[in-house]
């Protein structure tokens, strides 16, 4: 979603705005602009399409030197994409700048307001709003943010400057991220602490209600409410300082399905022992921490919702402990109490999704422990959570998630057998011995596997394409149909297979593949009845793990459920990325989609 970059300092500002962008570029956007505060006043270029088109301008028309500036990178919520709606924004006077991330809700009312006052409002945005209430307002910039932030309603995070006011800029949290950083000269702020990482070593977070007043050589923070100073910890910045590069890839997502197995490897480590034995001391869960769950309660979207609904199957089998996986933004709105003793486990890669965060929140109001699995340890889900389980999987840049889906699954199946230890129940061990020999197995198996090229031609020409499963591989076939429909824009769905004869059946004839995910063997039988169903309407049928006598049968070499799971998403991931390709389709960025979605 949208990045913004800030910068006070002796550098061109301009060079600090868009290295720090196109390290935001990953999260997805449509369209980039920066604003530059010069001595003939501010300087603005904004432009729809890729940062390159940006670039491009800048190279062609160099800006005037500044020594302070802020830059964005939109992802279209109110009003079209074109130049006039990127950001930044200008108050009448131009005099000053906002970029702003996230939705101002009661932005109607604000926009009548101020043309009944006669501002010239010249783009479509909720966020121009901002630059024109903060020209209403007296006072030196920190009072007059505080003053606007108030009476914007809605979930956002805004970074402004005034010209008046010289090498001096002011930002505010309401939900959506800021990271701040600064040395004895200069100060930067970004969307993430990735557009940071060239300049800085560590950085502080806003949290929610907090806003920040930013020179060169110092941020000083406040609450909201009423401006009382708040001490910020230090955070280190992990990621490398070099631009994020696919190396021998093709693209990001390549790079990323090929790290699984190194990925499995190092969120293992430390954890799981030569005999089986599981260590979760790293995440704070105790053995009293463990034995005093009850129940789970997963909170996730999109692929880690799917690793989550692994690990309910897996809890329900291995350790007798009731569990749920929940659509994270759906579960404020139904769910008024949990019983004593739920651990809600908030899954999220980025550790910034709105919908799992809003939900850790209320599960955490409605008493429950929290624990947060996500892959950046220093996010708002870790921040706010009693406990963090690291992913470790490495940055993930591709918009559609391979690695920290797997490393997901794998990582809760560590917590999986860690409660049924603690409770007592199944000796793991044997199916710990499976998923320790996994990564080097896949690693083999991505080596040699090729996909036939007839599935590719058939998916890429289909209407649709529909996935099926039962019990694990139900979780799976969701991620398998997930992954085609972001990379290849073919409408794909996943049924359990029982439900076929109720209803999907109707979709099938020749044109459509019917994909059944068959990971764990006990399900075969009735997998092959399913599939053998809409073999007799004419479907082309595929089958993952299981041979079910598909026309096509992609088969894995392992067949503990576990690994197989794990080995099984593998040319699921393929298949979806070869199927895009075959249709020309945008492979790290996917048409409308955000990385880390922080709106809601
Ligand atoms: O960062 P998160 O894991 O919280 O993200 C959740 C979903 O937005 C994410 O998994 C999304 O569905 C991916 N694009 C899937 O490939």
């Amino acid at each position: 979603m949208c990045g913004i970059m800030g910068y006070v300092g002796p550098r061109p500002a301009v060079n600090v705005l868009v290295g720090g962008l196109r390290r935001l570029e990953y999260r997805g956007y449509d369209s980039a602009g920066i604003a530059l505060g010069t001595t003939d006043g501010i300087h603005l270029v904004k432009r729809a399409g890729p940062l390159r088109v940006l670039s491009e301008e800048l190279e062609q028309n160099p800006p005037p030197p500044a020594a302070i500036g802020i830059g964005h990178t939109r992802w279209t919520t109110h009003g079209g994409v074109s130049d006039r709606n990127a950001h930044p924004h200008l108050d009448c006077r131009e005099q000053i700048a906002v970029v702003h991330n996230g939705i101002i809700e009661n932005a109607s009312e604000l926009r009548l307001e101020l043309e009944s006052r006669g501002h010239e409002l010249r783009s479509e945005t909720d966020s121009e709003l901002v630059a024109h209430l903060l020209e209403e307002v007296e006072g030196d910039l920190l009072h007059r943010l505080q003053v606007v932030a108030k009476r914007c309603e809605g979930a956002y995070a805004l970074l402004a400057f005034d010209l008046a006011e010289g090498l001096h800029m002011c930002a505010v949290r309401r939900t959506s991220p800021i990271a701040i950083g600064f040395n004895e000269a200069e100060v930067f702020v970004a969307s993430g602490a990735i557009a940071l990482a060239p300049w800085l070593e560590r950085c502080i977070y806003l949290d929610d209600g907090e806003i920040a007043d930013l020179r060169p050589g110092r941020a000083d923070v406040f609450r909201l409410a009423d401006l009382a100073p708040i001490e910020k910890a230090f955070h280190e910045i992990s990621v490398s300082g070099d631009l994020p590069d696919a190396g021998r890839h093709r693209h990001f997502y390549m790079k990323e399905l090929y790290e699984q197995p190194s990925a499995w490897r190092s969120v293992m480590q430390g954890r799981l022992d030569d005999s089986g034995n599981v260590d979760l001391a790293d995440t704070g869960l105790t053995h009293e921490a463990l034995r005093a769950v009850q129940r789970l309660l997963f909170l996730a979207m999109g692929s880690s919702l799917h690793a989550s609904q692994m690990a309910v199957e897996r809890l329900q089998q291995f350790a007798q402990i009731p569990a749920e996986a929940i659509l994270a933004s759906e579960f404020r709105d139904t769910r008024t109490f949990l019983e004593p003793g739920t651990l809600a486990v908030a899954v999220s890669q980025s550790g910034e999704t709105i919908d799992t965060l809003a939900a850790l929140r209320h599960a955490r109001d409605l008493g429950a422990t929290v624990l947060g699995l996500v892959n950046a340890p220093s996010s708002t889900i870790a921040r706010e959570s009693d406990f963090v389980f690291d992913l470790r999987a490495g940055t993930e840049i591709s918009v559609a998630s391979t690695k920290a889906f797997t490393t997901q699954a794998v990582a809760l199946e560590l917590l999986v057998s860690a409660l049924a230890a603690a409770h007592g129940r199944v000796d793991t061990t044997g199916r710990l011995a499976a998923l320790r020999a996994a990564p080097a197995i896949a690693e083999d198996f991505l080596m040699e596997f090729r996909l036939p090229e007839d599935l590719i031609a058939r998916c890429a020409a289909a209407p649709g394409v529909i996935f099926l499963g039962r019990g694990q591989d139900l979780s799976l076939a969701r991620e398998g149909s997930l992954k085609l429909k972001e990379l290849s824009y073919i409408w794909s769905e996943a049924f359990a297979a029982g439900e076929l004869k109720h209803g999907p059946l109707a979709l099938v004839d020749s044109r459509v593949p019917v994909i059944v995910c068959a990971t764990d063997q006990k399900h075969a039988p009735k997998l092959r009845n399913s599939l053998a169903e809409a073999s007799a309407r004419g479907a082309y049928g595929v089958s993952v793990g299981a041979d079910l006598h598909a026309t096509i049968h992609l088969g894995l070499p392992m067949h503990d459920s576990l690994a197989a799971y794990l080995l099984g998403a593998l040319p699921l991931q393929l298949l979806a990325v070869s199927v895009a390709e075959a249709r020309g389709c945008s492979i790290d960025q996917p048409r409308n989609l955000a990385k880390s979605v922080t709106v809601e």
